[in-house]
């Protein structure tokens, strides 16, 4: 349930993520009445911005980021009304005694709920969680969120979970994946578990193999610093991709809450086969973008983004994945992302087998397997793609056809913001949508032999024109399987 009063600190309160995502998010909870009636939203950072001048950042962000038609004034004067501002470097000294005071207000209820919200770069996690002991702002009412990247490999993740839980209990760290708060990744599990007809289809028997796409139109843009550092396989893979595949691919667990669907989600990742050098040389397919046309306007290639050439960091990875347990063994899962593609699209495709019978011999045409098509983002929905006789007086001619379900048109409203969810279940403390420090360990532990055989291996990453849908290698690896990706129609 809402606790009765919240201070929610944002670490990086005049950031990109702050202005752009967390305070919208926290607008919109507010307007529709949900957030604790106390609550105060304290940003922090270096600028020496008074609280006027912060109210003023934070409408402007507010102005921008949120959709007209849900910007009203009262709303936002209740939410600016919220916001203080506390200047400070988190390595210096100052500051923190501004923040402690705030936070020790004493009219305040003894059971506020302090969520800190560290919209920070990593390396500083350890040091921010420290200080906010030594305030005695750690204790049981707090709560600690962080952003991926979590490290950039298997040791540094373990370092920053190290330091981020000497001061806080696993049960109060909250790491976020944001595409866990989508919508429609929510569906999936409503999908899979609260039907009864896909779930007996749902295992090797009857599924040929699973295809996830996460393809951006968008380059590296000013991000260049951080993202040539990491590469889609840390941006990308590592977290959301491997997320998705959790989902489609975990056992059903006996009821959705508390800790069940983490437990579930970390046995997938384990099972997930371990990758040889020989297997990723054979199973994977790094790429990188060059210059090309997106949408019909011409964009640069990845090095004039960047601003040189050194770079080998890729920006599209395709690969082929198995979960070694009974459900899936012999299944494989491909997974592809990449930027600067041909269109933004999520988006996830069961492909079934063949029927186990063709009694349509003389029929034109000829039948294609059942796949269900599921649209994470934009336009979420779901196709179940079908065969159909072709009507007609004539022989038995097959079509495909599709069964389509729009959100949109279902529900007529429109799916809210992925962070709208999520800080939400901060405040409440409800961690299923977050991952655990295991799950992301055993994520870096599956990705790491693929960084490791990468930085080894003479090859670089293959080339690819903006505005195309990768290499042809992510093409060829289904194809030497007999498959192909299963482009969605538009
Ligand atoms: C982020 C990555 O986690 O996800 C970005 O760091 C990427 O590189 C973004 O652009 C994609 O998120 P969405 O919600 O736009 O699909």
């Amino acid at each position: 349930g809402l606790p009765p009063a919240c201070d929610f600190t944002v670490f990086g309160g005049t950031g990109d993520l702050a202005l752009r995502k967390l305070l919208p998010a926290l607008y919109l909870r507010d307007r529709e009445g949900q957030l604790p009636a106390d609550t105060r939203i304290v940003g922090v950072s270096r600028s020496d911005h008074d609280q006027a001048a912060y109210r003023e950042e934070v409408r402007a962000a507010l102005l921008e980021h949120v959709d007209a038609d849900r910007l009203d004034d009262a709303a936002l004067d209740r939410m600016l009304a919220r916001l203080h501002h506390v200047t400070l470097d988190v390595n210096g000294s100052e500051g923190w005694h501004e923040l402690h005071g705030l936070l020790k207000d004493r009219a305040r209820h003894e059971d506020t709920v302090r969520v800190f919200y560290l919209a920070v770069a990593p390396g500083l996690f350890g040091s921010i969680c420290r200080r906010l002991d030594e305030i005695g702002a750690a204790d049981a009412n707090a709560r600690v969120v962080v952003e991926k990247p979590v490290g950039h490999d298997l040791a540094s993740a373990q370092a920053v979970n190290d330091a981020v839980g000497e001061v806080f209990e696993e049960s109060q760290i909250f790491r976020i994946d944001h595409y866990l708060g989508k919508e429609s990744v929510q569906n999936l599990l409503v999908t899979r578990f609260a039907n009864t007809f896909l779930e007996p289809l749902w295992n090797s028997h009857w599924v040929d193999h699973v295809q996830i796409t996460v393809a951006e139109s968008l380059g590296v843009g000013d991000r260049g610093g951080y993202y040539d550092h990491a590469g889609a396989l840390r941006d990308m893979v590592q977290n959301h991709l491997l997320q998705l595949l959790c989902l489609v691919a975990m056992e059903p667990p006996t009821y959705v809450g508390g800790e069940t669907v983490r437990d579930e989600k970390l046995k997938v990742l384990q099972a997930l086969k371990p990758m040889t050098p020989a297997d990723v040389d054979r199973d994977t397919v790094r790429g990188r973008y060059d210059a090309g046309l997106v949408g019909g306007a011409a964009v640069a290639s990845y090095a004039d983004d960047l601003g040189h050439d050194q770079s080998d960091t890729e920006t599209f990875v395709a690969l082929k994945a198995e979960v070694h347990n009974w459900r899936w063994a012999g299944v494989p899962f491909y997974l592809r992302t990449g930027k600067r593609l041909d269109r933004r699209t999520s988006e996830i495709v069961v492909v079934f087998k063949e029927p186990p019978h063709a009694m349509f011999p003389h029929s034109e045409g000829g039948s294609t397997p059942n796949r269900l098509h599921i649209q994470v983002q934009p336009d979420e929905g779901m196709r179940l793609h079908l065969t159909a006789k072709e009507p007609g007086p004539g022989g038995i001619r097959l079509r495909p056809v599709s069964l389509d379900l729009s959100y949109a048109t279902a529900f007529a409203q429109a799916s809210p913001d992925a962070y709208e969810r999520l800080l939400m279940d901060v405040i409440k403390g409800n961690p299923t949508l977050f991952m655990r420090r295991d799950e992301v360990e055993a994520a870096w532990a599956w990705v790491e032999p693929i960084l490791t055989r990468w930085a080894a291996s003479p090859d670089r990453p293959r080339r690819y024109p903006a505005g195309t849908t990768g290499p042809i290698a992510a093409a060829t690896l289904l194809e030497r399987d007999g498959r192909t990706w299963q482009e969605s129609d538009s």
